[in-house]
């Protein structure tokens, strides 16, 4: 046979020449090749991932199929397979006992920037990718992720513990499930900071890959609340493409580094002919942080978030979708890259 000389030493060899392109690492020394087989012409393998929602996986294929073909042309099949393994921030585990792997708060420096629209399709985004994922409400002062993904209350609590509305492939719990009718302006610190306690554990959290914060806007106590509630794998700020954006995004920057919260990136919203384009890119650029991409200023985004359909969702199509799902893949991918560096870092 053609391939009786080609061995799985020489496969792994071939692909210890490709590397992970956000690790900086080759696949084989980083553990992230197995199953490898060879068999009639046909060379098999399975590629670990960081996240299911990997933005280089595309690039990652076709760059070990080139390594496979270029060194053996006799091989007339490459198959590359993926499965994906999301590396857990382990303090949550550890505080809470909670078997969610990460957490994602989303804020800003000011209010109305498209953060609840941003976390939403982050979350929805990112179980398009395949991720399981959770969206947590936070925002006492005006509570919406329920109306932008159309659910209206909870099941039926399990015992003592609240269970999830399930949407969009995602589990979601809002502040305006257990305000009711209240107005959050007559809620005190105490009632707020017990209300988000419950939040986190009182419900009966699925096994997530991520969960997504929707922070009240601005910097107040709630944030601090929720920052000392639960350990934060990260902080993703949103602003807008204007020049002010600079300020907004360092306001929001500085939030979480005073809170010890790793800072993702940057995001743009509402990008486009009105408003320009640049603001996000400017501010990333100023404050030393990731700029993670911009989502345009589409009527759109407000229709659907009327009708409780994020476009982020599997299904949905054009500009604005793609922008979302890239922006979820840029995000997963960061947070990969820093939980990597933490674990580099500490052996
Ligand atoms: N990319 C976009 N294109 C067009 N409209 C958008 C876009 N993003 C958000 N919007 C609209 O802007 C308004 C504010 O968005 P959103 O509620 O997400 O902001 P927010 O920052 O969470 O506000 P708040 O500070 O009140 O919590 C909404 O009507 C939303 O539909
Ligand atoms: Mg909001």
């Amino acid at each position: 046979m053609a391939d009786r000389n080609v061995t799985e030493k020489q496969v792994m060899e071939a692909l210890s020449t490709v590397k992970e392109p956000e690790l900086g690492r080759d696949l084989v020394s980083l553990g992230f090749v197995k199953d490898v087989a060879i068999r009639d012409g046909e060379v098999s393998f399975t590629i670990t991932l960081t996240t299911p929602a990997c933005p280089m996986k595309d690039q990652m294929r076709r760059e070990s199929e080139q390594a496979i073909r270029s060194r053996f042309p006799q091989v007339k099949e490459v198959r590359v397979g993926f499965e994906a393994r999301v590396r857990p921030d382990k303090r949550i585990q550890e505080k809470l006992s909670l078997p969610i792997k990460n957490i994602i708060a989303v804020g800003s420096g000011k209010g109305g920037v498209g953060k609840s629209t941003v976390s939403v399709n982050l979350a929805v985004g990112l179980a398009a990718e395949g991720a399981s994922v959770g969206i947590l409400d936070a925002d006492v002062y005006g509570p919406n992720v329920p109306m932008l993904m159309g659910v209206s209350e909870l099941p039926p609590p399990d015992g003592e513990k609240l269970v999830p509305a399930r949407a969009f492939g995602v589990e979601v719990v809002s502040m305006g499930f257990l305000m009711g009718g209240d107005d959050a302006l007559v809620w005190r610190g105490p009632m707020i900071h017990g209300a988000l306690k419950q939040l986190f554990s009182d419900v009966l959290w699925g096994e997530l890959d991520y969960l997504v914060v929707d922070l009240p806007p601005g910097t107040g106590d709630a944030q601090l609340s929720v920052a000392q509630l639960v350990p934060l794998t990260g902080g993703v700020v949103v602003t807008t493409p204007q020049k002010v954006a600079v300020s907004d995004a360092r306001r929001g920057v500085t939030a979480f580094r005073r809170l010890n919260v790793p800072v993702l990136g940057i995001v743009e919203n509402m990008t486009g002919e009105i408003f320009g384009a640049g603001g996000g890119k400017a501010a990333a650029a100023e404050l030393d942080v990731p700029f993670l991409g911009s989502i345009p200023l589409d009527p759109d985004v407000v229709r659907m978030g009327d009708e409780g359909r994020p476009p982020a969702a599997a299904g949905q199509h054009g500009p604005t979708a793609e922008a979302f799902r890239a922006l979820a893949r840029a995000i997963a991918a960061r947070v990969s890259v820093q939980q990597f560096e933490k674990e580099s870092a500490a052996r």
